[in-house]
């Protein structure tokens, strides 16, 4: 079977899913194979083992897919013309591939010139006739979170869960991702469900166990979460970075609980990540920082580490989400800096078809003039900027428990500025969730004594 004539040296082969790729001999296809499976497990050589499909085939255009794809999952501006040279070479490649690779060579070009939209809607057109590309699923799970619509994150996997099964290599990741859809679509039973399958089959699987952990939180269950993180502690801490959001799981945990010398301990230990520049980690360690402070405790220095890590990343705007993280690291050390940024996020418009760009204007704007009033002791405009924007923000993607600092953020602008009505409103509903929860429960109290 060929798919052009000008290659000849090209053949079709098939990956471990019975995929056909294009590619120069076998040995690519079992370095192909072995890059996916890094990708899935979240392995710390994942870029190592995508040089070994590059030596066995430089002209391998799923390659240069996935190096695209790749670098666009670090989100980081610098990255960019790099991911577009690869995204331009696939595309070139895959004319002698197969209409599956030139869909894929089509949404790295689509992604690296942001409209991670675009991209994500030909994910899913691969998905319809070809149900087990676990590079597809998995691209547009990432692309689904990220467009904060729970929906589409939980019909992403059920749709072509019926052509899996445990005999499909990889079943396991596809289980971890639908019990992360449906975790954020509040179907905490079959999402627990679905996390404990995939486990069960590959322990090693950060993703389902943080998936799990998402239920656990969500739950208001922080004795099971921190039992299940625990358990399996020995097979996350093998991942790459993102082993540090399991840890900021844990850490949330901890927090819910009131044992914040613990959050501060573990913050330091392993959240903090100070020789790491990914986007998750900064995010991370920010997200923990503003809790602790809202919690009452003094951080110190902790903040001008992460704001000199982000200061020159002002003008990326490749997430709203990330982009609002950044924000609150420059707003804490009062350099001003924060509010060059914020120019940068009005004035900037973007190819027409960026998928970032509404969410810009629509929270991005907004949200981080509230952060900087929050910082500025302006509490009362904090919550005339966040209200109105407020049942909007799952827009920025990210997690329902990520996105909850910006409730906690609220709450305290709220109570700092002597709104008492709106403050006991937002700390019941908050109880209402989180009965469990140490600070709400505490501020619930406080606030009620005083006012
Ligand atoms: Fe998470």
């Amino acid at each position: 079977m060929e798919y052009g004539i000008e290659h000849l040296t090209m053949a079709i082969f098939t990956d471990k899913r019975d995929l056909t790729l294009a590619a120069a001999g076998a040995e690519a296809i079992q370095a192909f194979d072995h890059v996916m499976d890094g990708y899935l497990s979240m392995a710390p050589d994942t870029g190592d083992r995508l040089k070994g499909v590059f030596a066995a085939d430089p002209d391998m255009a799923m390659a240069h897919c996935l190096k695209a794809y790749f670098m666009m999952l670090m989100a980081m501006g610098g990255l960019m013309p790099k991911a577009q040279q690869a995204a331009t070479k696939a595309r070139e490649l895959a004319d002698n591939a197969s209409p599956r690779e030139q869909m894929h060579a089509r949404a790295a070009g689509l992604w690296t010139a942001r409209n991670m939209e675009g991209a994500a809607r030909v994910w899913e057109e691969i998905l319809l006739d070809h149900p087990r590309d676990i590079l597809a699923a998995r691209l547009a799970h990432f692309a689904n979170f990220y467009s904060g619509d729970a929906r589409r994150l939980r019909d992403s996997v059920n749709r072509i869960m019926p052509a899996w099964d445990a005999g499909v290599p990889g079943y396991s990741y596809l289980k971890g991702m639908q019990a992360f859809g449906f975790e954020e679509s509040g179907d905490y039973a079959r999402a627990q469900a679905a996390a404990e399958t995939a486990i069960e089959l590959e322990p090693m699987d950060p993703w389902a166990t943080h998936a799990f952990a998402h239920v656990m939180e969500m739950q208001d269950r922080q004795d099971d979460g921190l039992a299940w993180i625990d358990r399996l502690r020995p097979h996350w801490t093998q991942a790459n970075n993102f082993q540090n959001h399991i840890w900021w799981h844990e850490a949330l945990m901890m927090m819910d609980q009131g044992r914040m010398d613990d959050v501060m301990a573990q913050y330091d230990a392993h959240v903090a990540a100070p020789e790491s520049e990914e986007y998750l980690d900064i995010c991370n360690a920010v997200s923990l920082l503003q809790r602790l402070e809202i919690m009452g405790l003094d951080v110190g220095g902790r903040w001008a580490p992460l704001a000199a890590k982000v200061q020159a990343r002002t003008e990326e705007h490749i997430l709203t989400f990330v982009d609002l993280h950044y924000a609150l690291a420059l707003a804490a050390v009062g350099d001003g800096k924060v509010h060059e940024m914020r120019e940068f996020m009005a004035a900037y418009e973007g190819p027409e078809d960026d998928s970032n760009l509404p969410i810009m204007k629509a929270l991005g704007v907004p949200l981080v003039d509230a952060l900087i009033a929050y910082r500025e002791g302006r509490y009362g405009d904090v919550a005339d900027a966040m209200i109105p924007v407020r049942y909007e923000m799952w827009m920025m993607g990210g997690s329902h428990a990520q996105r909850d600092l910006f409730n906690l953020i609220l709450i305290d602008a709220t109570r700092k500025s002597g709104n008492a009505g709106l403050t006991r409103a937002l700390l019941s509903e908050r109880r209402a969730v989180m009965p469990h929860d140490d600070w709400t429960g505490k501020a619930f109290s406080e606030f009620s004594a005083v006012s």
